[in-house]
This record gives C-alpha cells, sequence and structure tokens, in this order.
C-alpha cells in the first residue's frame, strides 16, 4: 500500500514524510484499529515503567512512532506530573500517554484519581491503566477525549475493565518483565482467547523484542503490541548502563517471579537480591518486610549506584533475544521491516493447487 493510502491521519503522515526525508526511503506501515484510533504511525506502544518513563525518554519513543507513556508514580507529586507532561510536549509533537499503576488494596484509588485528572487536564492522547479495575478513572478520562488501555493477564479482568468503558485491552502473557498475574498462561494462548472474547483493540504484551513477535501478535489477532523491556535497552532508556549490559547476559533461564506468596508475582532477572527476596518469601515475609529489599527508593538508589544485583529488577524471558543497546527508532523500524519481511517469506511457502484439502479423500 502506498505511504498515502495508509490511513494514519495529518499527524502520521508528516511523521512518515519527514522520517522518510530523514532516511531517503519509504517505509511500509502496518494500519490498524490502534494506528486509527491514535493517530499513530506503528501499532507499537511503550509500557510505562516507574523510575525510567521520564519526559526524555517517553519523548523519544513518540519521535520514533511509538506511542508511550510517562510513569506518573515516578514522579514526586501530581504537580511534577503536570510538569513531567508538558516538558515532554516541549520535546516532542508526537501523541504520548500516562501510566497509572495501581497496587490492589493498598488505597490508591485518590491518588489514582488526582493523576487522571492532570491527565484529563493536559489533555494527553492516552492512559495505560494497570493493577486494579480502572472503571473510577474512565468517566472523567473519557470526557477529556484521553483514551484509556487496561493492561491486564487474564480475560475476567479485561471483560472488567470493557465493561468500566474502557477503549483498548493490552493482554499481558506470563513471559512478561513485572507482573504477569496469578494465572501462568503464556501469550500464545491468553492473546487469541481476548481477541476472541472482548469486543475492544488488544494490544499483546509479554516477551515481545523482535519483529517475529510483533507479526505473530499480529497474527494472533492482536491490533498492537506493547513491549517494556526490550525498550529498556535502548539508547535513550534512562536507566543506568550496567544494568542495561545485565539485560543482554539474560537467557531464557535467568527470570525469575519473586512475591508469589503475596499473589502479586514480579519477573525479574535472577541476583542476588531476588535470591534474597525468595529466602524471605520462604519463611513467610511479610509485604512490610518485603518492601525493605523490593520497595521504590531502593531501586531508585540502586539505579543511581549502577548496582544490577542492588533490587529485583523486572525483566521479560524475552530479554533472551535482545542483543544489543541501540536507538529506539532503530528497534522499531527493525521490527516493522522485519515484520514485513516474515510475511514475505510466508507469501513464498503458499503453493497455490498443488495439495490436497486434509479429509476431501472421505468426502
Ligand atoms: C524495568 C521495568 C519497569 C516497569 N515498571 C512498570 C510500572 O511502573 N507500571 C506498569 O504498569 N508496568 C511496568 N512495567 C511493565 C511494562 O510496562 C510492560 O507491561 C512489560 O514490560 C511488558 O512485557 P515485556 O517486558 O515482556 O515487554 C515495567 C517493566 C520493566 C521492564
Amino acid at each position: 500500500m502506498p505511504a498515502g493510502e495508509a490511513g494514519i491521519g495529518k499527524a502520521g503522515m508528516e511523521w512518515l514524510q519527514e522520517r522518510t526525508f530523514i532516511t531517503g526511503r519509504e517505509m511500509r506501515m502496518f494500519k490498524t484499529r490502534l494506528t486509527e484510533m491514535l493517530g499513530i504511525p506503528h501499532p507499537i506502544m511503550m509500557g510505562g515503567m516507574q523510575l525510567l518513563s521520564t519526559a526524555e525518554f517517553t519523548a523519544a519513543a513518540a519521535n520514533a512512532g511509538v506511542m508511550a507513556f510517562l510513569a506518573a508514580e515516578t514522579f514526586p507529586s501530581p504537580e511534577a506530573l503536570r510538569e513531567e507532561i508538558r516538558k515532554t510536549r516541549r520535546l516532542t509533537d508526537r501523541p504520548f500517554g500516562v501510566n497509572i499503576s495501581m497496587l490492589p488494596d493498598t488505597g490508591r484509588g485518590e491518588r489514582s484519581l488526582t493523576f487522571a485528572g492532570i491527565a484529563a487536564d493536559e489533555k494527553v492522547a492516552a492512559v495505560e491503566t494497570a493493577g486494579s479495575d480502572p472503571a473510577f478513572l474512565v468517566p472523567i478520562l473519557k470526557e477529556a477525549g484521553v483514551r484509556v488501555f487496561h493492561k491486564v493477564p487474564s480475560i475476567r479482568f479485561a471483560r472488567k475493565a470493557v465493561a468500566g468503558g474502557v477503549d483498548g485491552i493490552i493482554i499481558v502473557g506470563f513471559e512478561c518483565g513485572g507482573h504477569p498475574g496469578m494465572d501462568d498462561v503464556p501469550l500464545s494462548i491468553i492473546l487469541p482467547r481476548a481477541v476472541d472474547e472482548l469486543p475492544v483493540p488488544v494490544i499483546a504484551a509479554g516477551g515481545i523484542a523482535d519483529a517475529r513477535g510483533f507479526a505473530s501478535a499480529l497474527c494472533l489477532g492482536a491490533d498492537g503490541v506493547l513491549m517494556g523491556t526490550r525498550f529498556v535497552v535502548t539508547e535513550e532508556s534512562t536507566m543506568c548502563e550496567s544494568i542495561k549490559k545485565r539485560y543482554l547476559e539474560i537467557t531464557e533461564n535467568d527470570t525469575t517471579l519473586i512475591m508469589r506468596s503475596l499473589k502479586n508475582p514480579f519477573r525479574c532477572y535472577k541476583n542476588s537480591a531476588t535470591k534474597r527476596v525468595l529466602e524471605m518469601e520462604a519463611r513467610g515475609a511479610s509485604l512490610l518486610e518485603l518492601l525493605t529489599v523490593v520497595g521504590g527508593q531502593v531501586s531508585r538508589d540502586t539505579y543511581a549506584k549502577g548496582d544490577p544485583d542492588g533490587v529485583p529488577v523486572a525483566c521479560s524471558l524475552g530479554a533472551a533475544l535482545i542483543h544489543d543497546v541501540k536507538p529506539i527508532a532503530d528497534v522499531v523500524n527493525d521490527i516493522v521491516e522485519g515484520a514485513h519481511a516474515i510475511l514475505s517469506r510466508l507469501r513464498s511457502m503458499e503453493e497455490p493447487g498443488t495439495g490436497t484439502r486434509a479429509g476431501a479423500a472421505r468426502a
């Protein structure tokens, strides 16, 4: 399809023209309900990541054609979030959003509502919610024209969020960095289930790190993908360099789930901190005790020190597929162009009219 017919809206077309001017070549696009809904060139999102998703990182992803989310909990106050939104706007003219992460049962309702009010006031393009049911945030956001995407690991939570009025569901497989939920269902199963069950666009997350993951998610019916870990390992990522380097060493056998005893499992790469947490959990440690090892301030200090072993660090099984630290635009271009190559390879495998339909002999 010629670029002019890509259906990505005026903003998306301007982006494409600008990019073609910079790189000297045109790129074929994937048009889905997600690109249409948000006016973004690629059906790709960067999930909000606490302590990392600042204005600079979010704007860099937005400038690469991705829907990225500032992580509200990163900033010291709601007003600081407002400032960060304005700063992001100075760094990009592309759409971006805010992630509002809610821990179940920790009384974050008021705080989340304040963040949602700011996202609505500032008219960001979208909000990514996670953790608890976002229904109470939906009216204020929708009234301001902000799209709401709820991130969940199971169909039952997804259905509830859809009933609450969200615009899309980000369905997370067991492979993901961070919180995969308690059901242990891989993306290859939960994604087609979500596509079959839900009346809204479904975005796939968990273990996606390259063109193969992106293409297979689209084949399974997704309207787009969301990645976290792949984006952490990029030049523009605000993660310290020593931890970026550690991610490159991670194989499919090097992640673990902590916090399962609290019914809030968290996938990280294995290090001395996860070993300590698992030992504490085995002897029945409480949330308060565990927070001395996994709390936000411990992460902040550890990232600042650049210590890859100082704290459990969220990490996808997909880290096994990440072999380089490169600019976000290169990650995105490699994924989109790679997916087209995969589709061409599949098409070249087709041999029309040379076979017999299974069961035809019986008919
Ligand atoms: C370092 C790191 C920090 C994260 N922090 C958050 C967060 O604060 N809120 C949230 O909703 N998700 C968070 N996530 C999850 C991502 O937004 C995304 O859902 C997940 O990484 C997708 O799986 P993937 O890592 O396999 O791509 C984090 C992920 C990573 C890797």
